[in-house]
């Protein structure tokens, strides 16, 4: 039985009377049986500690977070060691949550299920030995897991979507476009070549202080500029999308974050605020900014899907499009994304907002994916380590660009 040691930080052999009283906190009713296979997730490849156990049929019986987002915002950015001293102290907790919740014992699982690539290695790390005491301890098998594959999949808990599909992964760390033929068969049809649309929203929004805005204060950047872009005129400013002249379905927001660096400068020193303070324009630039990367986004995965069908990867009238990762919640962005669909008779399906954003539920699915298709369950987890870099899929972005196609203009009336 595991039970955190809080103060040394490591695990240690309790008590049996403790051991007694962790059983029964999972409400464990002796005698009952589940009919469906039941696998433990568990999350901690960057900032959120999540936990759930997810059903065969896709039911979630119970989950678990604890989200670091608000020390990160303090701190104006994620500090791996800070990230992963958190993630040591909720993560009994988190796991024994979702375990409560879902009346299930650790015995009556099937598997376990961890992410273990890509993300930062010290957030893994906690996750990755975490989950090896359990599975020695229970005698579990174990799934390692890939952040974004569980992203692109999450969809098939709530939807009966069929491979092959388009995903569109947009968030804080990944930006890439996949298509995705079946369970680990992915192949990679564009990436960003410098930061996430994340990354660059959560830039922009502290270089606009919005954490001083009353409205923002404690929202992520992605979610501060897209509340307050409701405020402001997306015309406001002319700005161009980047890599308008690249034919590919590669992304580029790192330009764009500097652009808006330059203009929130310009217009600091027009209406005489320094630095640190919340510009009168701060909303037409939150809503130019984001309107710039909903049309950049919209564009290149325009060109995905033309190239899937063009080459007869997806079906040229039932194709399916899955948004997801932390950004696909914008609902600017997923209009843009709904013209293109509508202009080229695909289906737009986005989890709900609680399952685009890092959870545990989408890592325990994975888990029954794999279970399933009997791929990538180990019954021996020695030599298992954690990949803080990992690609998706095969990569064949060389080939897209080298297809050059052009993108009809679309009205991006949104
Ligand atoms: O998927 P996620 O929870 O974590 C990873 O990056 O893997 O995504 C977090 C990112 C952050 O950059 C955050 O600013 C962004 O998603 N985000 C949003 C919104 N909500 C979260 N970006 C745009 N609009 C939102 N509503
Ligand atoms: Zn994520």
């Amino acid at each position: 039985m595991l039970i955190l040691n809080k103060t040394a930080g490591v695990f240690s052999k309790p008590s049996r009377r403790r051991t007694y009283e962790f059983l029964r906190s999972f409400n464990f009713h002796p005698g009952k049986l589940f009919l469906h296979k039941l696998v433990l997730g568990i999350e901690t490849s960057c900032d959120d500690t999540a936990a759930a156990v997810v059903d065969e049929t896709g039911n979630v019986l119970g989950e678990a977070i604890h989200s670091q987002t608000e020390v990160h915002l303090k701190t104006g950015g994620i500090v791996p060691p800070v990230a992963q001293q958190l993630h040591r102290e909720n993560i009994q907790r988190i796991v024994q949550e979702a375990l409560s919740a879902s009346k299930v014992s650790p015995s009556e699982l099937s598997a376990i299920a961890t992410t273990v690539k890509p993300g930062l290695a010290l957030s893994l790390g906690v996750g990755l030995s975490f989950s090896l005491q359990l599975v020695e301890q229970f005698k579990k098998p174990f799934i390692p897991i890939h952040h974004m594959e569980a992203h692109a999949l999450t969809i098939r808990l709530l939807n009966k979507v069929e491979f092959p599909f388009l995903v569109l992964l947009i968030s804080g760390g990944h930006c890439l476009l996949a298509l995705v033929r079946g369970v680990s068969d992915f192949l990679l049809l564009g990436k960003s070549l410098d930061i996430a649309p994340g990354d660059m929203l959560d830039k922009v929004a502290r270089r606009l202080s919005l954490i001083k805005h009353p409205e923002c204060s404690t929202m992520s950047g992605g979610k501060a500029i897209e509340h307050l872009a409701k405020q402001g005129n997306k015309l406001h400013f002319d700005i161009k999308p980047p890599m308008q002249h690249a034919k590919n379905c590669d992304f580029s927001f790192s330009g764009l974050q500097h652009l808006a660096d330059r203009l929130i400068t310009q217009k600091e020193k027009e209406e005489g605020i320094p630095k640190g303070q919340i510009l009168s324009s701060a909303a037409h630039i939150a809503a130019a900014v984001q309107h710039t990367a909903a049309c950049h986004i919209a564009k290149r995965t325009h060109r995905a899907i033309l190239f899937c069908k063009q080459r007869q990867l997806l079906s040229q009238s039932n194709a399916v499009l899955v948004v997801s990762g932390g950004v696909a919640s914008n609902l600017h962005i997923r209009k843009a994304l709904e013209i293109v669909t509508n202009a080229t008779q695909c289906t737009l399906l986005c989890p709900p907002p609680r399952l685009c954003t890092d959870n545990g539920i989408m890592i325990a699915w994975n888990g029954i994916e794999r279970l399933r298709a009997g791929v990538g369950v180990l019954h021996n987890t020695e030599g298992i380590r954690y990949e803080p870099k990992c690609p998706l899929g095969v990569d064949i972005t060389e080939e897209v660009g080298e297809a050059a196609i052009k993108v009809p203009w679309l009205k991006m009336e949104i």
